[in-house]
């Protein structure tokens, strides 16, 4: 009796642990004492309501990450249609915002980086420009190649409106930073923080390779579209103060590889 009263006690406490791997049925059958039989009988019942619930729990919180996938893809469109919607406001720059995610993503698969960081630059690709959305026209309708002192200091606040539209978006994460940071140069004399060197993220040195060499073959209200090669050519001589070297180098190697981007 005594034996049989620790045994199951051992399995008890097993089960309290999580182990459930002790047959507590056992000691349902008869050759045991009908006390027992019926503690046994009440427990086996127990786990199987506990494992029951455990599985419907389990269903629920892959149910609950699903529908966090989905809400964070809709708001990834929302927020994505309304930076593409600036070219609604700026014809100039219809389609900049997927081009530079598309040449951002194929520098970076190109570079090896995980599928989590060339996803984050791809989707900053997307958004970089949002900040934009609250220029005034006379800064869009500007086609003067020198602009004045107060539309450039509008113009350089657009990274920092990019950064307060998005930071409520908690599941950004990185993609913010280098949204945020598309206009730093490495020479330390970008903006708007006047970061340097590996100051700078590398999702953002790699955003303003694709951000200038769109701008470069496009054309806009104060220049004409440039052929591929005077393209590469120009981003080779901003190399070094304004854009890195590397990356110049590795997006030259990928555009000569596999050309140009056609979106509009
Ligand atoms: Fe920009």
């Amino acid at each position: 009796m005594i034996d049989e009263v620790d045994k199951l006690i051992k399995i008890l406490e097993d089960i309290s642990l999580g182990d459930y791997s002790n047959d507590i049925m056992t000691f349902t059958t008869g050759g045991h004492s009908k006390r027992i039989q019926r503690i046994a009988e009440a427990v086996g019942m127990m786990m199987v309501k506990v494992e029951t619930r455990e599985f419907a729990l389990k269903l629920m919180v892959e149910q609950l990450q699903k529908l966090n996938e989905t809400i964070k893809e809709n708001t990834l469109q929302t927020v994505g249609s309304i930076a593409k919607a600036l070219g609604a406001r700026d014809k100039y720059t219809e389609g900049h915002a997927e081009r530079v995610a598309a040449y951002s993503k194929r520098l970076a698969l190109r570079l090896n980086l995980s599928t989590k960081e060339t996803h984050d630059i791809q989707v900053s690709g997307v958004l970089h420009d949002i900040g934009k959305i609250g220029f005034s026209d006379q800064v869009f309708e500007n086609s003067d190649t020198k602009v004045s002192h107060e539309i450039f200091a509008e113009i350089r606040q657009h990274p920092i409106r990019t950064r307060q539209i998005l930071q409520g978006l908690e599941f950004l994460g990185p993609a913010i930073d280098y949204a945020a940071a598309h206009h730093e140069k490495i020479d330390g004399t970008g903006y708007p923080d006047g970061l340097a060197g590996d100051q700078i993220p590398l999702g953002a040195k790699i955003l303003a390779v694709a951000d200038c060499f769109d701008a470069i073959t496009t054309t806009r209200s104060y220049q004409a579209a440039r052929s591929t090669e005077k393209a590469l050519e120009l981003l080779k001589e901003i190399s070094g103060n304004h854009l890195d070297p590397f990356l110049v180098k590795t997006f030259s190697e990928e555009i000569r590889e596999n050309g140009m981007e056609t979106k509009t």
